[in-house]
């Protein structure tokens, strides 16, 4: 019997994306089943090339990477090298990678995976949902084949930080995440459960955290990537005025994924605005039922400083691991 948690990732990394991948890698009870690389932070083909670049470091090129679509569903792809350095890792220099992208693509890769282990998948969306909405037009029934779904993205009563109402995911491809908040919305699904700016925000890293890291494994060149690719996180932080810290988004709704009982969440009915001139990508949560019943799962609260401190001995004890490894 396998005791291990069936996991697939998407994401678009990125430097907390990456630190969420790692992060999977050093749970021993995770079974990373694919790696969807989706455009976002970098576009597809970068991102796809830091999931290699990652997985090679660690010694794992069993888990195989899928490239996703270059554009969003609709309009041009934006990008965000300005928080992310320009290849998505901040400052750190990956060796590139010597394995190869898999064959199938990541909306073929997210059909595979649900139908291998119905039931029993965990999938976490850390990037915008294009290829997951890919994924659903093709067989609207995959919800009801995930054991859970959960979403890093929007804001639920806190401020966006890519307009004053919208987080980055959403911006990106509203319109994908408009599409899986509805494909989601039946009875026979599990209903997403969605890590937003309101909770994300709360779980912070700080130079500190580096200096720990280190301290578990000095001379890995693991920690020195990370070193590297946290330093350009944490100062694109301060360049808008939020203090030497990065936010640890994507880490925070890894966790979530393999243990939502560790935080608090309310049901909710959420949609996504399209049109609004200035609220676009906006995420509206109804727990009144005004627009109907829950179809999502909002996060509220998490013990956030615990989370960093596992965080942290996690990538530790990876970056141990990965030296001893040679
Ligand atoms: C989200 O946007 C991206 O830049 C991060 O990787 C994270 O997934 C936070 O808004
Ligand atoms: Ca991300």
């Amino acid at each position: 019997m396998n005791e291990k948690s069936r996991l697939f990732l998407d994401c678009d990394t990125g430097i907390d994306d990456s630190l969420a991948l790692l992060y999977l890698l050093a749970r021993g009870d995770v079974e990373l089943v694919g790696v969807a690389s989706t455009a976002g932070n970098v576009p597809a083909d970068v991102v796809a090339a830091n999931n290699l670049a990652w997985l090679d470091l660690c010694g794992r090129d069993d888990v195989p990477v899928h490239l996703g679509s270059p554009v969003p569903l609709a309009g041009a792809l934006r990008t965000a090298e300005d928080t992310h350095g320009p290849h998505g890792v901040g400052y750190a220099s990956l060796p590139p990678a010597n394995t190869a992208l898999s064959s199938v693509d990541a909306a073929g890769a997210w059909l595979a995976a649900a139908d291998a282990h119905p039931g029993e998948l965990i999938g976490l969306v850390i990037g915008p949902s294009t290829n997951l909405a890919l994924a659903l037009r093709a067989d609207p029934d995959l919800p009801t084949k995930l054991k859970r779904l959960v979403i890093m993205g929007g804001a639920f009563g806190a401020a966006g930080n890519t307009t004053p109402v919208a987080e980055w995911n959403l911006v990106v491809d509203p319109e994908s995440a408009a599409e899986v908040f509805a494909a989601f919305d039946r009875p026979d699904a599990p209903d997403p459960i969605v890590c937003g700016l309101n909770v994300t925000e709360q779980m912070i890293l700080r130079p500190a955290d580096v200096e720990r890291l280190r301290e578990c494994a000095a001379d890995a060149p693991l920690v020195h990537h990370l070193a590297e690719a946290l330093r350009f996180y944490f100062e694109f932080h301060r360049s808008q005025d939020e203090g030497y810290l990065a936010y640890a988004h994507d880490p925070f709704a890894a966790m979530v994924a393999l243990d939502p009982r560790r935080v608090t969440g309310v049901a909710a009915h959420v949609e996504v605005e399209l049109t609004g001139a200035l609220t676009r990508a906006m995420t509206v949560a109804d727990r009144r039922g005004m627009l109907g019943p829950p179809n999502a799962v909002v996060v509220t609260e998490a013990d956030t400083s615990t989370m960093v401190d596992e965080l942290v001995a996690s990538l530790g004890a990876l970056a141990r691991r990965v030296t001893s490894r040679g």
